[in-house]
């Protein structure tokens, strides 16, 4: 989160007034935020939901993805990637980032099998995936493309927004996202097929609010969820909206200026696919040991300037995403996807070392953190830290 203020509190206050807390039929957050979204990242629909991970869930359910399907989720990323393909019924395949810290298109190859149904391509912490190179990947072998773009809220490539260039995109808005309702996501697509499928998972009546009996197919009669968001998250999101653009702009110019300091202290950036429409929330640079990026870390810190190498980072490496590690992929046996027949013969073997070229960059890397209120002098000082920590490494 970065900036919340009198905006949020505003559109709040009118909402308690008005005393119309449910999304359909009321005073229209969701549908305003759902609309402006669309518009914002370029796609036809966007449906809310009520995090980043059931937006994926509910995308995967949208696209058709269950048991017999394997899907591609890359080593480096938040363990709901992966849960949210078994969620759907279907088993995650890991396979290894690059020097982008992003899914390895290569490797993306590699790990294909007549099973391979989809790819969720993650643009974590802002940085955009090699979106081309996967796309071309993905048409050759017919995969469905699924972007988790729950770090990189309003992040593009090359000109295009993520979420809008795979058949599907999902969005976190939890509480450390670029713009944030405390919790929230939302799925977006171009397609109306995936979006209505997606849309029961998201809310088991919508079938039902479908206001043209004409429209309504047999096929979307299936059980669904609910993830359905509030009107609340809606006003919230409608501020945030307007403060994003600005934000990131300012967010690529800090990073720019931080990647310059690195090169002229001789240290060397991780790859980044779109530095003109990313993110810009972190800076990367790559060592050649472990050591040594730990020595550059250390150093930052001392000088006042947060860093991490993303390694550390927990339940964003394979190695310590226990469920799937361990293979417990539901609350009942019976619908586990690592036990069910369907899944008999597209079950693959996890082990600590699967991706071991990923675990190398990840401890390799330093990312730091770009903020929209660093003012001149803070950024001098980051420049002045990067430059003192950085000889001799
Ligand atoms: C890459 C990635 N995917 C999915 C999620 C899940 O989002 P949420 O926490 O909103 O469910 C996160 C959240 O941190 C994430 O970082």
């Amino acid at each position: 989160m970065y900036r919340i203020g009198d905006a949020e509190i505003k559109r709040i206050r009118r909402l308690i007034e008005s005393g119309k807390m449910f999304r359909y039929g009321s005073g229209g957050e969701c549908d305003k935020f759902e609309a402006d979204w669309s518009a914002h990242v370029g796609v036809k629909y966007t449906r809310m939901a009520r995090s980043g991970t059931s937006a994926l869930y509910t995308a995967l359910v949208g696209l058709g993805i269950g048991p017999g399907d394997q899907v591609v989720v890359p080593a480096y990323t938040y363990m709901a990637t992966a849960l949210a393909v078994l969620a759907a019924g279907a088993i995650p395949v890991i396979a290894d980032v690059d020097e982008s810290l992003t899914l390895c298109p290569k490797d993306l190859v590699r790990r294909l099998t007549k099973h391979t149904r989809a790819v969720i391509p993650v643009h974590m912490v802002g940085l955009p995936c090699d979106m081309n190179a996967i796309m071309k990947v993905a048409r050759k072998h017919k995969l469905l493309v699924l972007e988790d773009a729950c770090q990189a809220v309003g992040g593009g490539y090359r000109g295009k927004m993520l979420g809008s260039i795979g058949d599907a995109g999902a969005f976190s808005f939890n509480f450390f996202k670029n713009i944030t309702c405390g919790e929230g996501g939302a799925f977006v697509t171009k397609s109306k097929g995936v979006y209505d499928r997606g849309s029961v998972a998201v809310d088991c009546c919508s079938f039902y609010w479908d206001e043209n009996p004409q429209q309504r197919r047999d096929e979307l009669q299936f059980a669904g969820n609910n993830f359905r968001a509030s009107e609340f998250e809606g006003a919230i999101l409608n501020a945030q909206l307007s403060r994003l653009a600005p934000m990131l702009k300012k967010m690529r110019g800090q990073k720019k200026r931080l990647l310059k300091a690195g090169e002229k202290a001789g240290l060397v950036s991780i790859t980044n696919h779109s530095l003109e429409d990313e993110c810009g929330t972190h800076a990367g640079f790559l060592f050649t040991d472990e050591a040594s990026a730990r020595a550059f870390s250390n150093g930052l810190k001392s000088r006042g300037v947060g860093n991490f190498l993303p390694m550390d980072t927990g339940r964003h490496v394979y190695t310590r995403w226990e469920p799937i590690m361990r293979e417990q992929g539901a609350h009942h046996a019976a619908l586990d996807p690592f036990k069910i027949p369907a899944n008999r013969n597209c079950k693959v073997k996890y082990t600590q070392d699967m991706c071991a070229s990923s675990l190398g960059i990840l401890s390799r890397t330093v990312l730091i953190g770009t903020h929209p209120d660093n003012d001149a002098q803070r950024m001098q000082s980051m420049v002045g830290a990067i430059r003192d920590a950085a000889p001799g490494l």
